[in-house]
């Protein structure tokens, strides 16, 4: 057996860890009914996030989230994604360490970034999206907390 390894898989960009998934959905409390209390997952915090479009409620999975995404309006790019697709999977978030770093490293290989700046997310943290065309077809957040 042959094990690749190059300069992307030795840990020289630090720590990754699997920071939450998002789902995107029309009713918050309603969506919270089935999570918090059928399936008894704690919640920890509901925060309206004006710079994505979104209310969040975060809700915890063992050492990792779901984030419920309810659209502040029709017109934000998660009420854009609900009118076309109907309320789903939205993302998954990668936690990184250094996302300056990552996403110089990214637009160098050829990704398709969305952001190719940090922008400020839930909790202050810097995040930044990139293109479901690069990624398997799911848009993908890389987060470094705050
Ligand atoms: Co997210």
């Amino acid at each position: 057996m042959t094990v690749e390894t190059d300069k992307h898989n030795t840990g020289s960009h630090g720590d990754t860890r699997l920071d939450h998934v998002a789902i995107a959905v029309t009713n918050l409390e309603e969506t919270l009914k089935f999570y918090e209390e059928s399936l008894g997952l704690t919640r920890l915090e509901i925060e309206v996030v004006e710079e994505q479009g979104v209310r969040v409620a975060k809700l915890e999975v063992g050492n990792t989230h779901i984030e419920l995404l309810e659209p502040l309006s029709p017109e934000t790019p998660v009420g854009k994604f609900i009118a076309q697709r109907g309320p789903g999977l939205h993302h998954i978030c990668i936690g990184v360490d250094d996302i300056s770093s990552r996403l110089t490293c990214l637009k160098d290989s050829g990704t398709k970034l969305i952001n190719e700046e940090p922008k400020i997310g839930a909790g202050g943290a810097k995040i930044a999206f990139v293109h479901p065309k690069s990624t398997g077809g799911v848009l993908l957040e890389l987060s470094q907390p705050q």
